[in-house]
């Protein structure tokens, strides 16, 4: 086999066999493929697709390119979730603990935030003392002992992926449907979960940008997830403005525990219940979504939910005192309110522009090595759909030193008002299973 020949083979347009592509990612991996060849492959499979035997063979081939977390010695069900990035999303936080309450087990490895997209990992290290670096052993353990873990990668999963990912970043050739589904659910299956709920964010704020885009990137991950015998479902859920009201690292932490009280904002509390009822439904723990719905208010009710957090929290060597005083997070030393020009309906708020904002603060980097500001972000307090008179409360600012005037321009410029009355956002647009 020669590079160069499969290389003219799917620029051509046909379809490669599952050698073809071990073949390809392999040699990448050993540095026998070169990254102009590579370049050039990607580019062809951006521009004539994938089909589904290609994606399912890409996945093995980077799946098998590193170490797999083996999860067998814990008992019971283990599940996983993913989000496909959006501004405001710190539903892992909320999400994880109420299932471990309900007696799933999560075992999560989780991301840092890049560009304008927070990560799971920087919002947790808000938490004085919290540690996401921790040995295999204890990650399995600590979800032995609470079914309940969030870290960075505890193994070497995927190379292949890290390789081919930052090689798709300059040569722009990250937005093709095979080549996200199959980076995406090469990690999944290597965290080794039995069941795996995919959020697919649709929206500005997201990759996909629209629904249809979204649907089909969501059933190559299905299908990908079921040619390994996993339970596997994805929802479509929107990102046309940021998700509940906190963007930022120690703020959405405290959002994140204020819905563990039950006193989250509406479209954030909305969207955690509604991924758990899946996952629930999806691992055969309840028979409809109202037995799951009921079961979930149950655990947040009676804080088994909310404790749940706490434990994973003190697991992880933080400061539990966090749960019911929020002084002790790192604290933002202006605090900026911004108020409508006019009167009107929120029409539309730009996610992206509030995620960059935020990012401009300091909540965010813009290369891998920067340092985060835990303390700053942007609480977006008006929601598409509401109806508001001049001077009303939009958003509220939380700066250091970086950026106040421009951010506040920013998030004025996020928000868009129009006389015509409009409608709040539906936050689930499909189940794909
Ligand atoms: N997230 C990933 O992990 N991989 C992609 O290709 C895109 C988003």
């Amino acid at each position: 086999m020669r590079t160069v020949d499969l290389i003219v083979k799917k620029k051509d347009g046909f379809e490669l066999s599952t050698e073809e592509i071990h073949f390809l990612i392999d040699g990448y991996v050993k540095n026998i493929v070169t990254d102009y060849q590579m370049s050039a492959f990607l580019m062809a499979i951006c521009i004539n697709g994938t089909t589904i035997g290609e994606q399912v063979a890409l996945t093995k081939e980077i799946l098998e390119s590193g170490e797999q977390v083996d999860l067998s010695e814990i008992d019971g069900l283990c599940v996983d979730k993913h989000s496909t990035g959006g501004v405001g999303d710190k539903t892992t936080l909320v999400v994880g603990p109420i299932l471990a309450a309900l007696g799933l087990n999560l075992a999560k490895m989780s991301g840092r935030g890049l560009g304008h997209t927070g990560g799971t990992l920087d919002k947790l290290e808000s938490i004085p003392g919290f540690k996401i670096s921790i040995s295999s052993k204890d990650f399995i353990n600590q979800v032995k002992k609470i079914g309940l873990a969030v870290v960075g990668q505890t193994l070497n999963i995927t190379p292949a992926d890290k390789k081919l990912y930052a090689l798709r970043d300059v040569t722009g050739t990250v937005n093709s449907v095979g080549l996200i589904a199959s980076s995406i659910m090469s990690k999944k299956l290597a965290s080794g979960a039995h069941s795996i709920l995919l959020d697919v964010k649709v929206g500005e704020g997201a990759f996909m940008k629209t629904l249809e885009e979204a649907k089909v990137l969501a059933k190559a991950m299905v299908e990908i997830g079921k040619s390994y015998g996993r339970d596997v479902v994805a929802m479509l859920t929107n990102m046309e403005e940021p998700l509940g009201e906190a963007v930022g690292n120690s703020i959405e932490v405290i959002e994140a525990i204020d819905t563990l009280k039950g006193r989250g904002p509406k479209n954030f509390t909305k969207l955690c219940e509604e991924i758990c009822a899946e996952m629930l439904i999806v691992t055969n723990q309840v028979t409809n979504k109202e037995e799951a719905l009921i079961k979930i208010k149950e655990v947040i009710n009676n804080k088994q939910a909310l404790n749940k957090f706490k434990e994973m929290i003190a697991f992880q060597g933080g400061d539990v005192r966090v749960i019911d005083d929020y002084s002790i997070f790192p604290q933002a030393k202006n605090i900026i309110k911004v108020y409508a020009n006019n009167p009107g309906y929120i029409k539309k708020i730009d996610a992206y522009l509030v995620g960059v904002a935020a990012s401009k603060l300091g909540a965010g980097r813009n290369k891998k090595e920067d340092n985060i500001d835990p303390a700053v972000g942007i609480k977006v307090i008006a929601k598409v759909g509401d109806k508001i008179n001049k001077d009303d409360l939009l958003a509220i600012i939380y700066a250091n030193d970086l950026g106040i005037d421009e951010v506040k321009n920013d998030v004025l410029n996020a928000f868009t008002i129009t006389k015509e009355k409009q409608n709040h956002l539906e936050m689930i647009l499909g189940i794909v299973n």
